[in-house]
């Protein structure tokens, strides 16, 4: 029964939609126009270094080009990290950013759902900016796959665009950040980033604070805890235990 399910969820791959190769080239001025974003980077890595324990695996799901990862490896030598992205290209750019790190890192080109149902179990999932990016359904089987991947005391961090539940601060919010874009940004890449963000407050990608409690518990997380808020920027902890 239990192969079956994970049959099920690994079925259909999750869409990559940061594909678009201006969004890729310009990944670090789009998150220079989002200091928040940085800010919460920093206090994920601490979060994990809490939490994590001697022998604990450590998993960096969407890990991108590196940067998610980076703050950590260079406050906490102690501990090693599993980097998963579906992007070989990002993968490639991972390899060489966190070169001085090498030895305490594994890199792997595959999509996130495919690697948490073959992978060997961690006891620290974080993912930095990647879960808002997929359409609500997609998001469940995530974050099922989450679950299922950690160990039985094991933690999940996401730290990521979560809208407040307000509607119309979540507007707002959106509002002023596209601001904050077309002021910073080159028109050209400002237009990409604009047209993503603004598909993310609409369905099937739209999910405000309450909605993704509510999946992780569905997912079947015991404990889910806002640690910290930033505009729209979050990091919450998800507990097995
Ligand atoms: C906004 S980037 C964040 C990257 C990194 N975590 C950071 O904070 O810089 C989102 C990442 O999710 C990755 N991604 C998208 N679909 C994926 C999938 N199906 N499996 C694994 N990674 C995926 C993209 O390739 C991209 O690197």
């Amino acid at each position: 029964m239990k192969d079956l399910e994970a049959k099920r969820i690994e079925e259909i791959p999750l869409p990559n939609r940061y594909s678009d190769p201006v969004l890729l080239r310009h990944t670090h001025e789009i998150t220079d126009a989002i200091p928040e974003d940085k800010i919460l980077r920093i206090e994920t890595a601490e979060l994990v270094a809490s939490l994590w324990r001697p022998g604990n695996k450590v998993l960096d799901l969407g890990a991108g080009q590196g940067d998610s990862s980076l703050p950590l490896l260079q406050k906490h030598s102690e501990i090693k990290v599993d980097l998963v992205d579906v992007s070989s290209e990002s993968i490639e750019q991972a390899k060489e950013r966190l070169a001085p790190f090498a030895e305490r890192l594994t890199f792997v080109a595959k999509d996130a759902l495919a690697y948490l149902l073959e992978a060997k179990k961690h006891q620290i999932i974080f993912a930095d900016l990647v879960v808002h990016n997929f359409p609500n359904d997609d998001k469940r089987r995530l974050l099922k796959a989450i679950y299922e991947n950690l160990t039985s005391d094991g933690v999940f961090i996401n730290a990521d665009k979560i809208l407040p539940d307000d509607e119309k601060e979540a507007q707002e919010m959106h509002d002023a950040q596209m601001q904050k874009y077309r002021e910073k940004l080159s028109p050209e890449v400002a237009e990409a980033i604009i047209a993503h963000e603004t598909e993310d407050m609409r369905q099937p990608y739209r999910t405000t604070e309450s909605e993704f409690v509510q999946m992780l518990q569905g997912a079947g997380f015991e404990k889910v805890r806002m640690i910290k808020r930033v505009k729209r920027s979050a990091i919450i902890l998800a507990s097995k235990l």
